[in-house]
C-alpha cells in the first residue's frame, strides 16, 4: 500500500490485468451494490441469485481532496450483461459540478456514457490508447462492451467530490444494450427530463 506522500511517485500499470503496482485503496462494487440500475430488474434479480458478481472494481491512489491536488487511479470493468445490458459502473455527477476528469483507456472495449444536468448526452468510444476527456458538468459511467476486462486510468481534480444519487434517482438518459450482436445505444424508459417527476410506477 502507498502512503499519502508529498514527493514525487512512480508506479505502473500492468497491461495484463490493470492491477497498479501501488495504491490506497481498492473498491469492488458488486452486483448487490447495482440495485436499481439496470434496465431488466427481473434479469438483474435472476443473476443475482446465480451469486453476487463483482462488476466492477477501482484502485485509487490517495490525494487531499483539495484544488490543486490530483486523485487518480484504475478502474477495472469486468465484461457481462444482466439481461441485454452490458455491465457498468455506477457513474456520478462530480459533487463540484464544474470539475472535469480525464481517462485514458489500457485495455478492453467500451463506451463512456455521459449526460449534464440539463439533459445533453454523449457517448464516447473507448479503446486501448483512446483518451477521453470529461469536461466540468458531465456526469459519467464507464460501460464494457467487450468481453475482457475494460480497464482505465483516471485523474480529476482533488475538490471534485461525487455525486451518486442524481444518477441512482433514475439512471442515465441512455443505456447501451446488446442487440443482433452489437452494442447499441438506446433510450432509458426511466428517465425524464429535469425538472419532470418520475412516473408513480417507478
Ligand atoms: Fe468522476
Amino acid at each position: 500500500m502507498l502512503e499519502m506522500q508529498d514527493c514525487p511517485f512512480t508506479f505502473s500499470v500492468s497491461l495484463s490485468g490493470g492491477r497498479p503496482t501501488q495504491y490506497d485503496h481498492h473498491i469492488t462494487r458488486a452486483l448487490s451494490a447495482m440495485h436499481g440500475q439496470y434496465a431488466d430488474q427481473q434479469a438483474y434479480a435472476a443473476l443475482l441469485d446465480q451469486g453476487d458478481k463483482v462488476i466492477y472494481e477501482v484502485y485509487e491512489i490517495k490525494r487531499p481532496e483539495v484544488a490543486g491536488e490530483l486523485p487518480h487511479g484504475v478502474s477495472i470493468v469486468h465484461p457481462g450483461k444482466v439481461g441485454n445490458e452490458y455491465f457498468m459502473t455506477k457513474g456520478h455527477f462530480h459533487a463540484e459540478l464544474e470539475t472535469a476528469e480525464v481517462y485514458y483507456c489500457l485495455q478492453g472495449t467500451g463506451v463512456m456514457v455521459m449526460e449534464t444536468p440539463e439533459g445533453e448526452w454523449s457517448v464516447q468510444d473507448l479503446r486501448p490508447g483512446q483518451v477521453l476527456y470529461v469536461p466540468p458538468r458531465w456526469a459519467h459511467r464507464s460501460v464494457n462492451t467487450g468481453d475482457e476486462d475494460l480497464v482505465m486510468l483516471y485523474v480529476y481534480p482533488g475538490h471534485s467530490g461525487h455525486n451518486y444519487a442524481a444518477i441512482e434517482r433514475q439512471g442515465f438518459r441512455k443505456l447501451v444494450v446488446e442487440h443482433n450482436s452489437q452494442p447499441a445505444i438506446v433510450d432509458n424508459p426511466r428517465w425524464r427530463p429535469p425538472g419532470q417527476d418520475l412516473p408513480e410506477s417507478f
